[in-house]
């Protein structure tokens, strides 16, 4: 199983990064929007980041201007943008990065699977939703994955691979292949709430609003211990802010509700009235922290 021909539903936060990676690893991709503005604003998203990388490849002597601008080039050409799922029929892999809701991922893979053709394999970029649950909406549940990529995916260097009791170990292997293609490194999880990473990153993230919530500390010196005390790149409060509060909300409220009596799983006031009031962290300018552009103001 060869995957050449690549779709991602969603060019948002996870979206647009999961394209531009594909083409990097040399696979033609179609990104598809629900609207052309949500569309150019990812595809801008894309130009930017891969002339960073270009950039600082020839920083570090690793590209003569030649071959960063070949890179450039070669990348960006693979893209082509759409808002028609038409357009997936014919890919051999289709990952979803949408809102992190299950009733409409379930909708959209029902959907997905009468249009896409037979050997199309399916993949979820959830961060908390069963796999399974898609798998079977989907009608192909054997050929359906989960490929969960990190924020911001064109510098975090992991993949988790997730299957389930029905995927095949062939459509397995291809999912980790193309994982590997991207410059990932894959790891094989089971269909789990929050399969490795946010199994451990989601509480632990949880737990430091918690302590924002009862004054047992500020955000910046939750933050500050946690980059100096444990060497983390950031701390929970400016990585929640990064990873977007209402998909942190979303992934809280999925758990609760299915795991009312796991402790880990509890969903933070200041969470909800902090998306309730529009403060969705770095993508609208404010969350914890303000936001200018990228950097914190
Ligand atoms: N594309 C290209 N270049 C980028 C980029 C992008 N998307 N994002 C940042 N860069 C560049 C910056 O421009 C910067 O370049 P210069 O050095 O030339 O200025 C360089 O990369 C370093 O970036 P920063 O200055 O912003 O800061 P940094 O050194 O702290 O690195 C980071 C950024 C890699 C994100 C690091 O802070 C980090 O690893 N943070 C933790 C991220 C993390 O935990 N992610 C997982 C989130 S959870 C998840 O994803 C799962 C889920 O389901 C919720
Ligand atoms: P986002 O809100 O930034 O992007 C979602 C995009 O999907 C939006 O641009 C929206 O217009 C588009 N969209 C919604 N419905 C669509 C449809 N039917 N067809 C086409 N496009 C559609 O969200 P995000 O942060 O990129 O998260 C996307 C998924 O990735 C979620 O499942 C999330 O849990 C998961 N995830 C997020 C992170 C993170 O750090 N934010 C990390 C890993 C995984």
């Amino acid at each position: 199983m060869n995957i050449k021909k690549v779709g991602v539903v969603g060019c948002g936060l996870m979206g647009h990064g999961i394209v531009q990676v594909a083409a990097q690893g040399g696979c033609e991709v179609i990104a598809l929007e629900t609207e052309q503005a949500f569309l150019d604003k990812g595809l801008g998203r894309i130009q930017k980041s891969v002339a960073k990388l270009a950039e600082k490849q020839v920083e570090k002597g690793k590209l003569d201007e030649a071959q960063a601008k070949a890179f450039v080039e070669g990348t960006l050409g693979r893209i082509k943008g759409s808002t028609n799922k038409a357009d997936l029929a014919d890919c051999d892999l289709v990952i979803e990065a949408i809102v992190e809701n299950l009733d409409v991922k379930k909708a959209l893979f029902a959907e997905l699977g009468k249009l896409c053709m037979a050997d199309t394999i399916f993949a979820s970029n959830t961060s908390s939703f069963p796999i399974g649950e898609m798998a079977d909406a989907s009608g192909r549940p054997a050929r359906f994955v989960g490929l969960h990529f990190f924020n911001p995916v064109q510098l975090m260097r992991l993949v988790e691979v997730v299957r389930t009791d029905k995927t095949d170990e062939n459509v397995f292997a291809a999912a980790r292949a193309f994982g590997e293609s991207c410059g990932k490194t894959p790891v094989s999880c089971k269909d789990t709430p929050g399969f490795v990473v946010n199994r451990l990153l989601v509480p632990y993230m949880t737990q430091a609003l918690l302590m924002l919530e009862r004054g047992d500390a500020t955000k910046e010196d939750i933050d500050t211990a946690m980059q100096l005390g444990c060497g983390y790149p950031m701390g929970p409060l400016t990585l929640t802010d990064y990873v977007g509060l209402d998909t942190t909300l979303f992934i809280l409220q999925g758990w609760k509700e299915r795991y009312p009596n796991e402790p880990a799983f509890e969903v933070p006031k200041i969470l909800e009235r902090l998306v309730s009031e529009g403060k969705l962290g770095r993508k609208t300018g404010e969350g914890f922290y303000k936001w200018d552009g990228d950097k914190k103001s």
